[in-house]
Order: C-alpha cells, then structure tokens, then sequence
C-alpha cells in the first residue's frame, strides 16, 4: 500500500479517489483535518476496505513511527500543508509549523523506516513530495515559464515555506540517499476544491449573490492545471520518476484572473441564469494582496519529454467540468461554508475596501 499526507484536503482528496479507481493498491491516509480537511470528499470510498483514515498530525513523530510500522508503505506521497497565501499572510506560523517542520519530521520518520527496510524494498521504497510553482517567484510578462533550473525566489510566507520544504527533501536524497521524487505545479481547479481559493469562490459567491472580490487590477496571471490531470502526472513520476529529480507540471494555461471570472460568470449565466441579470454585475474590485506575485508559467516540456505526460484537459473543458460539479455538489459547498470558513471570510474580506 501506500500512504498519502492530506488526503482530506483539495488534491490530497482527488488523488485518493483516482487512485483507488485506477489502481488495485490501497491507501492510508494520514490527515489532520484542519479547516480545509473533508472527509465528506471521501464519502464515496467510506466503506471501501482500501482505503484507512489515519487521523493525525504530520509533526507527531511517534505517530509517523507507528502508521509507518503497521503498514509498511512502499511509497508516500506527502500532500499535507498549510496551502493558502492569504491565510499565510495573516498568520505565517501555521506554515512554518506545518509544512517545515512537518516535512522535516516526516522525513525524519521515513528515514528511519527506509534504512531498516530489506534491501528490495529499500530500493523501491519512493518518497514524493508535492510542492508548487510559487517557490520560483514571480515572472515579467515576457519572461519565459518556470523550468526546473529556475532559481528559487519565494516571495509569501507560503511560498517561503514550501521552498524551505523543497530543500530539505532535496538535502535528505543526496545526504541520506533517501528516494525522493518532487513535482512543482501550478494553480490546481476542479471538485472538493476549498472555497477560499478563486475558482471555487467565485462560484459560490455568485450563486449566493455575493460580490465577486478581484484583487488589484485582476491582471494577475495563473497558470491552471485540472486537479485530475494533476493527480495523474503524479502516478506517472511516483511510477517512473528518475530519483532525485523534480518535474515541474502545468496545463499550459495562463490566464489573468480576470479572465477567470468572466469564464465563471459566462458558465453560470448559461448553466444556471440569474434574473437579476448576468453574474458578471457581481465583480468588485478590492484592495490587492500584499506582496502580489504578478505571474506563475509552468514550461512542463520535461515531464513530456521524460515520462510522455500531457493534461487531458484544456481549460474549457476542465473549468466546464469544475463549475457543473459545483452546480450538481450543493450540500459538500453547503457543509464546507460552515464554522472556521465563516470566520474567515469576517477576517479577510471583512475591512477589504473596494477599491
Ligand atoms: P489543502 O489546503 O486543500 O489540503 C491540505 C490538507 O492537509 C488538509 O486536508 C489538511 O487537513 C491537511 N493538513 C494540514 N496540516 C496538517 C498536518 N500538520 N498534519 C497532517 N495533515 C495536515 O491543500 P491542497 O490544495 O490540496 O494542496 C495539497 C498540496 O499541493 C500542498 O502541499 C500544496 O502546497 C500543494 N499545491 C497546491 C496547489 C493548489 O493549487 N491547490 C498548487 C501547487 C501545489
Ligand atoms: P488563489 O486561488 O488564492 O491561489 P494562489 O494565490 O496560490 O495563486 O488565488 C489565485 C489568484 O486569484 C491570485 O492571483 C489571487 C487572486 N484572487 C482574487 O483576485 N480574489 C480572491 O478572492 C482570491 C481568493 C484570489
């Protein structure tokens, strides 16, 4: 079997269920379940005997001690993290708690369990992290799009702490020889996502009627990625990665946000007409994010070239897909707004003027 960190959350999520789906392997779970972890994403595979809860913290090394020794994982796929900028802005030491010293301590575990393992098994044991595109920093609108060389130069607290985990994953492969393999993607979209994060927030808002909050001028460029062409670019590298390596992924699909939210509000328009008129009347431009990065561009030709990996999806047909879901899912939006979420919407868009 194998075990996934944060597999209640977004993509942790997605990638339990396509795994369970396309593999015959099971999978341990180990998951915290913070504000953004969701066991009701998992209630489809709920009864499926391949699939076991683990709830528990990725910095509590006995724990790590013992789910490693009960299960005996031949690989980690390691998604557990603090994951949203704004959240990292308002309070950083989540982030360092979790996704430094989190990575640290489950490194350190792995290691340990790894170095007793037989030597078959040591040689396929596979340790994969998932980090993220942000740690390269911000592009010019000509520049070209992060490859793997590119220097890293993190600019949120966020990003900063994912680099930081980058590194130790990166220092425990060549001290330590542990096996690693490391993606950096891009901005994921698609089912279970969190509705802090733009996609899965603008639509939630425009169906409550709610102002659409752009941040800035909205010019702001992502490059977006379907979470399920994302999870299946991570079987490919945890199946056939070269060790040590990095494999930036992407969808070959930069777009300002702007242009995120008309698409949103275009789908919605003709998915679900307002009579109050077209959800577009909803965009508010408010004060930007401190410390903005201005534009994320993955260049995934490595993956291509190495492991024959494409996205299935182009945007159309993934945001498509993405707010049909949520059109179709009202009572996992409804049950996620609850509780912590709410207190967050107070304190972040609470005193945001328009601007
Ligand atoms: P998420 O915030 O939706 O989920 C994170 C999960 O980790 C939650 O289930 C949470 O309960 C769990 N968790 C948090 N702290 C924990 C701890 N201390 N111990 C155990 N579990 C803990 O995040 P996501 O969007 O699914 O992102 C998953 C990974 O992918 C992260 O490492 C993130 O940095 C990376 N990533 C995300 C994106 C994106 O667009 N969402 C893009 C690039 C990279
Ligand atoms: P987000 O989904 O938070 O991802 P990230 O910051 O990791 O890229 O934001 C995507 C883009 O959308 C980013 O440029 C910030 C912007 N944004 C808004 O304009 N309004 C919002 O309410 C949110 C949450 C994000």
């Amino acid at each position: 079997m194998i075990l996934v960190t944060g597999g209640a959350g977004f993509i942790g999520a997605n990638f339990v269920l396509d795994w369970l789906a396309s593999t015959s392997e099971s999978v341990v779970n180990l998951d915290a379940l913070t504000y953004a972890g969701n066991l009701e994403s998992l209630k489809s595979v709920s009864k499926d005997p391949r699939h076991v809860f683990v709830h528990g913290d990725i910095c509590d090394r006995s724990l790590l001690d013992r789910v490693l020794s009960d299960y005996q994982p031949r690989a980690i796929v390691h998604f557990a993290a603090e994951s949203h900028v704004d959240r990292s802005i308002h309070g950083p030491a989540s982030f360092i708690r979790t996704n430094v010293e989190g990575t640290f301590t489950l490194l350190e575990a792995c290691r340990a369990y790894w170095s007793a393992l037989p030597p078959n098994k040591k040689e396929a044991f596979r340790f994969h992290h998932v980090s993220t595109d942000e740690v390269y920093g911000s592009l010019g609108p000509q520049d070209a799009p992060f490859t793997e060389t590119h220097l890293y130069e993190p600019n949120s607290p966020y990003s900063a702490s994912k680099a930081a985990s980058d590194h130790l994953v990166r220092a425990w492969h060549h001290t330590y020889g542990l096996p690693v393999l490391t993606t950096n993607c891009s901005n994921n979209y698609g089912p279970y996502h969190f509705p802090e994060k733009l996609i899965p927030l603008m639509i939630v808002n425009a169906l409550a009627g709610k102002p659409l909050p752009v941040y800035g001028d909205g010019q702001q460029i992502r490059d977006w990625l379907y979470v399920k062409d994302h999870c299946s670019a991570i079987r490919e590298v945890l199946a056939r990665g070269q060790l040590g390596e990095t494999y930036n992924v992407g969808g070959w699909n930069e777009k300002p946000n702007i242009e995120i939210v008309h698409t949103v509000c275009a789908l919605l328009d003709e998915m679900k007409p307002d009579p109050a008129g077209s959800y577009a009347r909803l965009i508010t431009y408010v004060t930007d994010r401190p410390g903005h990065d201005r534009r994320y561009a993955i260049d995934a030709r490595k993956l291509e070239r190495e492991l024959s990996w494409k996205p299935a999806e182009t945007f159309e047909t993934g945001i498509r897909k993405t707010v049909r879901w949520y059109l179709d899912n009202t009572e996992w939006v409804a049950n996620v707004q609850s509780g912590n979420y709410r207190e967050w919407v107070n304190t972040h868009y609470g005193d945001r003027g328009a601007s």
